[in-house]
C-alpha cells in the first residue's frame, strides 16, 4: 500500500482535483482599477496549489498548510474567519449563480507570502474556483473566474477591492505584463521592457490597516468623482478640473489621473530606462498624492532607485506596508537586491527577497 498522501492524512479521502494560481506584482497602474482605469500587473512565478475532493459530511472543510488552521462552513451558512472566508465567499456566490457544487474538502499550500502586496488572496480564489471547475465541470470561464472570486473579496471578506488581483491570477503569465483596461475588461499581454527583469523585495512591515484605509481611499475617489460630475475619475483628462475639488480629493483625483498616462505610455513599448522613471514617478504620486506609502516602503524604493542597475522602482500594491518591484538591467536582479537588503539593514530595516527566488 502506498503512503497516504499530506490531503489524506487530513482529510482521511483521497484528493481528486489540484489547482494553482500565481500572484501577482503590479508594474504600473495602482488605485487606478476602482477607478475605471488602466493596470499593468503581471504572475509572479509564486503559486499557492489548492486540493479538493468532495467532502462525506455534507460541511465544507478547510485546511491551510502554512497557517495550520482547519475550519468549516455551510454553504450558505455562516461566513468562517479568516483564510476560509474567501473559499467559503466563492462557494457561497457559485450557488447563488446558479452552479451545483457538492461539499467540499480543500487543503491548500501557498508560495504566495501574505501581506506582501503580492495578493495572495486573489491566487487563493482564483486556484480555488479553477479547482471547483475542474471538479464539477462548471461552465465558468477565466473572465467568469475572475468577477466571481472579486466578489468573494468584496462581499465576504471585507475588502472593497478592483478586479486587478483577480484578472492577474487568472489571466497573467510571469513573463508578460497583462494590461488591462478595467473599464471593459480588455486585455493584452506584452513583453517587458528589453532586456529588464524584475526584482520585488517584501519592506518587512505587513500591510497594516490596509482594509480600512484602502476603503477610506476608495470612497474619497467616489465623492472626488461625484463632485466632478463623471461617472469614475477614468473620465478625467485635464488637471484644471481638480480646482472644484477640496485638497485631500483633489490630490487623489490627480494621482488616478497622472497613473493611468503612465499606464498608457508604458505600453507604448518604451525602453527600460523611461519605463523605469514612469515607475518612479508612480511612487512620488502614491507618496505624495495618494498618501499610501510608508517611510519604510520610501526608503527601499529609494534605496533601489539608486543602484545604477535598477531603471526604476516603486511600492507595489495597495500599499501602507507590503514589498516594492524594481525593474532592473537583465541578470542583475540578485547582485541588486544584495546590495539594498545590505544597505537596507543598515538603517535598522529587515527586507526580504520575494523575487527572483
Ligand atoms: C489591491 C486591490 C486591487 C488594487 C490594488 C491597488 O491589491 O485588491 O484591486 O486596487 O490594491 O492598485
Amino acid at each position: 500500500m502506498s503512503a497516504a498522501t499530506d490531503f489524506e492524512k487530513t482529510f482521511e479521502s483521497p484528493c481528486e482535483v489540484t489547482a494553482r494560481a500565481p500572484g501577482r506584482v503590479n508594474l504600473l497602474g495602482e488605485h487606478t482599477d476602482y477607478n475605471d482605469g488602466f493596470v499593468l500587473p503581471i504572475a509572479v512565478p509564486l503559486e499557492t496549489t489548492v486540493e479538493l475532493a468532495r467532502s462525506r459530511d455534507g460541511r465544507n472543510h478547510y485546511y491551510a498548510e502554512e497557517l495550520q488552521e482547519r475550519a468549516w462552513s455551510e454553504t450558505g451558512g455562516a461566513v468562517p474567519s479568516g483564510f476560509a472566508a474567501y473559499l467559503h465567499g466563492c462557494l457561497a456566490l457559485l450557488r447563488l449563480s446558479g452552479h451545483h457544487v457538492d461539499p467540499v474538502s480543500v487543503r491548500v499550500t501557498s508560495q504566495v507570502p501574505m501581506g506582501s502586496g503580492l495578493s495572495s488572496s486573489a491566487a487563493l480564489e482564483v486556484a480555488f474556483l479553477r479547482g471547483m471547475r475542474e471538479l464539477f465541470r462548471l461552465d465558468l470561464d477565466d473572465v467568469e473566474i475572475a468577477l466571481m472570486a472579486q466578489q468573494a473579496e468584496i462581499r465576504y471578506a471585507g475588502v472593497n477591492c478592483g478586479i486587478m488581483d483577480q484578472m492577474a491570477a487568472s489571466l497573467a503569465d510571469s513573463t508578460h505584463m497583462l494590461f488591462i483596461d478595467t473599464r471593459s475588461l480588455e486585455r493584452k499581454l506584452l513583453p517587458l521592457p528589453p532586456r529588464s527583469e524584475l526584482l520585488v523585495i517584501d519592506c518587512g512591515i505587513p500591510r497594516k490597516l490596509g482594509e480600512s484605509m484602502y476603503n477610506l481611499r476608495r470612497q474619497e475617489c467616489e465623492e472626488a468623482a461625484e463632485l466632478l460630475g463623471i461617472a469614475s475619475l477614468r473620465e478625467l483628462s485635464d488637471l484644471g478640473q481638480l480646482i472644484k475639488l477640496p485638497r485631500n480629493l483633489a490630490q487623489r483625483a490627480r494621482h488616478v489621473l497622472t497613473e493611468n498616462e503612465r499606464v498608457l505610455e508604458a505600453v507604448k513599448g518604451v525602453h527600460g530606462c523611461r519605463f523605469g522613471e514612469l515607475m518612479n514617478a508612480s511612487h512620488m504620486s502614491l507618496r505624495d498624492d495618494f498618501q499610501v506609502s510608508i517611510p519604510e516602503l520610501d526608503l527601499l524604493a529609494r534605496l533601489l532607485q539608486e543602484q545604477v542597475d535598477v531603471y526604476g522602482a516603486r511600492l507595489t500594491g495597495a500599499g501602507f506596508g507590503g514589498a516594492c518591484v524594481a525593474l532592473v538591467r537583465e541578470g542583475k536582479a540578485a547582485e541588486v537586491a544584495s546590495n539594498v537588503l545590505a544597505l537596507y539593514r543598515e538603517q535598522g530595516q529587515q527586507g526580504k527577497l520575494l523575487v527572483p527566488q
